[in-house]
């Protein structure tokens, strides 16, 4: 099957009617074959053209349109229904596509104008509104001094009035009038040629104007060589004024009886419809017999009828008005039994919805709080740090290994002498020499200090952004027992009673000692093994219980495997540290822990959370759980 191309017969085609053969909504915009069309497919340097297809139950509007093997694909965006063998009436965006036709032939009649003047040269390419600035590219160079000829040349074709008119042609008949051909001809297509008066016909499957000066004012606006042709810029003038002129000029139209009759039916099959749909008697009747309604707006028309067909048009009208009252007459649903105007006052309302913080928000809210009850308070660094804060003050000197281990992205800027680099901070202990110059070195520092962390690594236990908590206390006679304490503190308001922290020595180059910090599983007890729990009486092994029963025998803990989970590092602040914080190393001490929130907080009992990244994946689902 071929689509019909009812432009290529009559380009002046502003409407028509079609059958609608296939849709498909597969594609990712509905697209529509008719059996026959008036939009033009993009092709020839034209643009497409764009308006709608409209049945009694949808509405497409054509945003594109192809070719394909003879097949017109119009794509675009379907409202209501639409089903294969529907009659359908087709608009085209009419100011638009007159618009392009006049440029279609302007480009034609500046190929014609090259021609006269230089008789060797034509057109080998052209653009007629697709791209921003309409050409014909020609063959041979057009030297930039000939544009005023070539100007006062296509306006004279202007003048003249030719007749342009296009026939369907063979390629043997092409060969044998001796055509000259400017380009290869498509294979694809049906031939056809376009002649402008009397000069040399061309190959073209473009709409054009009937005679040429029909198009307006043609202007030269530049010439330049690309890709070794000569690119010949046109504009027309007076664009809105043709525009204007066209839209008077439809609006005076004539219109005969077979014209109205048809209109006459598009209304009765309308009404057909809203009868099936069950539409209320009273609302019917404003859409169709209102001030504003259907018929008085059809009935306008009466003025563009040709008085010798007035008398005509008037009778099918009334018959209309009589045929449309008597419909509605017959539609026995009325406001008082319309099921569609029943409202259920007592159901219950539509509950609105409500949101809640991102649950790392909740666990940092709820850190701070833990923190603050011991007399810590919160502070917040920069995310994006100098170099000295994030290593070189935490005893980590330019080109110290330890620095490998924090995975940075670094900012491309210019570097600071004594701060260093611009670096993402890949750890809150920035926060550590920030806190102590915030306080001018005074002591006691008690800082929580929770925010946002970077490094390059991703995967189901990582991801490139999280966020870390940090503490931090100095003061005259600090040691480690304070820092055990607080963690204990913290493992139990935060998991739990019962939960324990463990400290591992480690190596940090800020901390000295350093340490590593556990927290008891809450599912096994610190344990390791699932049975244990199960076991024990007030916290107390049961005796003869399993939890006394050869290893092998016994169930582990999936949900940590040694009893233990680690969560991060802390230490005793190392002396260098304090010194470039101000602090006077042989007065004071302190200590320091810093760990992950998400890690931390998916640890809770009862979370479960096995890949880290659910917690940014933005998925409601997952989110509301929380
Ligand atoms: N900043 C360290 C890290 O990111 C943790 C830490 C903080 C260790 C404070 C010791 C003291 O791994």
């Amino acid at each position: 099957m071929k689509t019909k191309l009812l432009y290529l017969d009559d380009a002046y085609l502003k409407e028509s009617s079609a059958k609608i053969v296939s849709i498909n909504t597969k594609s990712p915009q509905v697209e529509i074959v008719l059996d026959q069309t008036i939009f033009y497919p993009q092709g020839g340097g034209q643009p497409a053209d764009t308006g709608t297809i409209q049945t009694d139950k949808g509405i497409f509007t054509v945003s594109h349109v192809s070719y394909n093997d003879g097949l017109i694909l119009h794509k675009g965006k379907l409202e209501g229904l639409m089903n294969i063998d529907d009659k359908a009436l087709l608009k085209i965006n009419w100011e638009t596509r007159y618009h392009n036709m006049m440029l279609h032939t302007a480009g034609h009649m500046l190929d014609q104008a090259v021609k006269n003047i230089d008789n060797k040269n034509f057109g080998v390419d052209g653009n007629h509104g697709i791209a921003k600035r309409a050409f014909v590219a020609f063959k041979f160079p057009v030297d930039e001094s000939l544009i005023g000829k070539i100007e006062d040349e296509i306006n004279s074709i202007v003048h003249k009035n030719l007749k342009i008119t296009a026939e369907n042609i063979s390629e043997k008949e092409i060969n044998k009038r001796k055509i000259k051909l400017q380009f290869e001809l498509p294979k694809n297509k049906d031939l056809r040629i376009l002649s402008i008066g009397s000069y040399n016909p061309m190959p073209d499957g473009g709409t054009h104007l009937k005679t040429t000066n029909e198009c307006s004012k043609v202007s030269i606006t530049g010439i330049q060589e690309k890709k070794g042709q000569w690119r010949v810029s046109y504009s027309i003038e007076d664009r809105e004024n043709k525009i204007k002129k066209d839209k008077s000029d439809s609006s005076n139209k004539i219109i005969s009886i077979s014209e109205l009759k048809s209109k006459v039916t598009n209304v009765q099959n309308l009404i057909k419809n809203d009868l099936i749909e069950n539409l209320v008697k009273e609302e019917l009747k404003t859409k169709y017999l209102g001030k504003k309604g259907i018929f008085n707006d059809l009935a306008k028309i009466i003025s563009q009828v040709g008085s010798a067909n007035k008398r005509q048009a008037g009778q099918i009208l009334n018959e209309l008005k009589t045929d449309i009252t008597e419909s509605i007459e017959k539609s026995v649903v009325t406001s008082g039994n319309s099921q569609k105007k029943w409202v259920d006052l007592t159901a219950p309302g539509i509950k609105p919805k409500t949101g809640h913080m991102h649950l790392v928000s909740q666990a940092m809210e709820e850190i701070t709080q833990i923190f603050e009850r011991i007399g810590f308070s919160r502070s917040r660094y920069p995310e994006v740090d100098w170099d000295w804060y994030v290593f070189e003050s935490l005893n980590m000197p330019k080109n110290h290994p330890a620095r490998d281990e924090w995975e940075t992205f670094f900012v491309d800027a210019p570097m600071n002498k004594k701060m260093g680099k611009i670096v993402l901070t890949t750890h809150t202990s920035n926060g550590q020499v920030r806190e102590m110059e915030r306080l001018n070195s005074k002591p006691p520092i008690r800082m929580i200090n929770i925010a946002r962390c970077y490094r390059r690594q991703q995967d189901a236990t990582h991801t490139q952004m999280f966020h870390q908590f940090e503490g931090l206390v100095i003061d005259k006679g600090i040691n480690i027992q304070h820092l055990k304490g607080t963690l204990d503190y913290f493992a139990e308001q935060f998991y739990g009673p019962g939960t324990k922290s463990r400290i591992r020595p480690f190596h940090f180059q800020f901390t000295e000692p350093s340490l590593e910090v556990d927290f008891s599983c809450h599912i096994c007890h610190g344990t390791g093994f699932l049975d244990e729990k199960t076991n024990k009486v007030n916290g107390e092994a049961r005796e003869g219980a399993l939890g006394h029963a050869p290893e092998n025998q016994r169930q582990k803990c999936k949900f940590c495997k040694s009893g233990w989970h680690e969560v991060g590092g802390a230490g005793m602040v190392h002396p260098n540290v304090l010194t470039a914080g101000g602090f006077n190393p042989s007065l004071y001490t302190g200590f320091a822990f810093g760990w992950g929130v998400e890690r931390t907080y998916t640890l809770k009992e009862g979370l479960n959370i096995d890949d880290i990244r659910l917690l940014y994946s933005g998925d409601l689902k997952f989110l509301e759980q929380f």
